[in-house]
């Protein structure tokens, strides 16, 4: 069967295609709580430092791998290797990549369910079915399972359309009406009382927390996440870029656009907490730390919107925005199967899309069956494991595997100054020592603890 490749029909396209795949949960819900748990300001420092010094030259690595050799993971890899252990190697890291997509796209769905079940609850709540409206938000299985379904079947109805007309049509549609939707809460938020409290946590940096090795792992495992590094998406979506187009000015377009999306909603969540607290609503934990995980989510935020004026509004508007962040970022994991399954000839586009996206609710139901033991671990070992260790041997194959000349070739093709370029001065060896040797300190340090 023949499946001819997508391709991205515009730089705008891939740009926003990319950033969509970066900007997800991990920027609007795990970039400011985890602000709020490492030291506020010390920590968006530290963020950025590491999302240009250690995200952004793996990104590069999966971009330009990606757009030589126009296959998915197991393929590109093997292309790249000039001999049989390398060969077998590639393989077995692509293969490695794939199920982690496929995980990590398993538990997303399910939270991202939550975000469509609370997005429905307002108008439920409106509509005067006070008994639907708190099993929207009451934690079950079969909540669980019908949203997670839902969220699933519209990433997959995306992804069936193709590159063009599924990930960058709806990746241009979605990603402004997210900025929008975004700036108008910011600002609406900014204008409530006790939002400066949660302005000066977020902005003035601790500087005595700098140096702390939770802080550092922290952002470092938020910036992989974040970029969406490791597990092939980025190699896939570098696959769709066409020949002319400059490598590292897009790469750099779309670590500057996640960090932006990731920061500003830092200027949103930290400040909804103050004013939820001026509200008489509890923004701390009884051992004394701010709320962070899914109570901030899905408790005091809540709580928040509902001693607002228009509040139905707000909270209507807070969770489309979650939901299309992550929708965004769904789409850009589930095409990693896709286009493995498409690249071996074996089904058509919507076959291989409908039956990766069974096989992936498959996972989600195991794990929403046996939440309390699978749903923590499966987060843990996805990223805070997998997407760093796939991140290295990604800058591995890049750099030790494949031949320099062949890498400057292919940047060239974009970019035909490139060997003058501080870029060229810096990338090669900087992806070849510092990064997996940064890479490796985190995660030895990361399974000390
Ligand atoms: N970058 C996404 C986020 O910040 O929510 C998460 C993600 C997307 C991770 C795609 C991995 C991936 F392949």
């Amino acid at each position: 069967m023949s499946s001819p490749r997508g391709q991205f029909s515009s730089r705008i396209g891939f740009i926003l295609a990319a950033s969509g795949s970066a900007v997800g949960l991990g920027n609007i819900w795990g970039f400011p709580t985890n602000a709020a748990e490492n030291g506020g300001g010390a920590f968006v420092l530290v963020y950025f430092l590491l999302a240009f010094c250690l995200a952004y030259p793996a990104l590069m690595a999966e971009l330009i791998i990606g757009r030589h050799t126009r296959a998915n993971m197991v393929s590109a890899l093997q292309i790249i290797s000039p001999g049989k252990t390398t060969r077998l190697l590639g393989k077995l890291t692509g293969f490695y990549g794939i199920i982690v997509a496929a995980l990590i796209l398993s538990f997303y769905s399910i939270v991202a369910g939550w975000m469509l079940a609370y997005l429905l609850e307002p108008m439920v709540s409106l509509s005067g079915l006070p008994g639907l409206a708190n099993w929207l938000t009451e934690f079950s299985a079969p909540r669980n399972l019908l949203f997670c379904a839902i969220f699933l079947i519209v990433t997959c109805a995306v992804i069936s359309a193709g590159v063009e007309h599924g990930i960058e049509k709806w990746s241009c549609r979605l990603m402004p009406a997210l900025l929008a939707m975004m700036i108008f809460l910011i600002v609406y938020v900014l204008t409530q009382p006790g939002a400066v409290d949660g302005l000066k946590l977020y902005l003035i940096p601790d500087f005595s927390r700098i140096g702390d090795p939770k802080l550092i792992l922290s952002a470092l495992g938020q910036a992989f996440f974040s970029l969406s590094l490791g597990v092939g998406t980025m190699l896939i979506y570098g696959s769709y870029l066409r020949p002319d187009d400059n490598l590292p000015a897009m790469g750099a377009i779309v670590t500057a656009l996640d960090s932006s999306v990731a920061f500003l909603a830092g200027l949103l969540v930290l400040p909804a907490m103050f004013v939820a607290r001026h509200q008489g609503v509890e923004i701390y934990t009884p051992q004394g730390a701010l709320m962070a995980g899914p109570d901030l989510i899905f408790q005091t935020l809540p709580a928040l919107f509902k001693t607002m004026a228009g509040g139905t509004v707000v909270a209507l508007l807070f969770f489309t925005l979650l939901s299309i962040a992550a929708l965004t970022s769904s789409i850009s994991m589930l095409e990693v199967p896709v286009s493995y399954t498409l690249e071996q000839h074996v089904a058509s586009r919507p076959m291989a899309t409908w039956l990766s996206g069974a096989i992936v609710f498959a996972i989600s139901a195991v794990i929403v069956m046996n939440f309390d033991t699978l749903f923590a671990a499966v987060v843990t070992l996805t990223t805070h494991y997998s997407q760093p260790l796939l991140g290295l041997m990604l800058c591995v194959f890049a750099t030790w595997v494949w031949r320099r000349d062949r890498v400057l070739e292919e940047i060239r093709r974009g970019l035909p100054d490139v060997q003058h370029s501080l870029f060229w001065r810096i990338w090669p060896g900087y992806a070849k020592f510092c990064c997996p040797a940064l890479i490796l300190l985190v995660l030895a340090q990361s399974l000390m603890n």
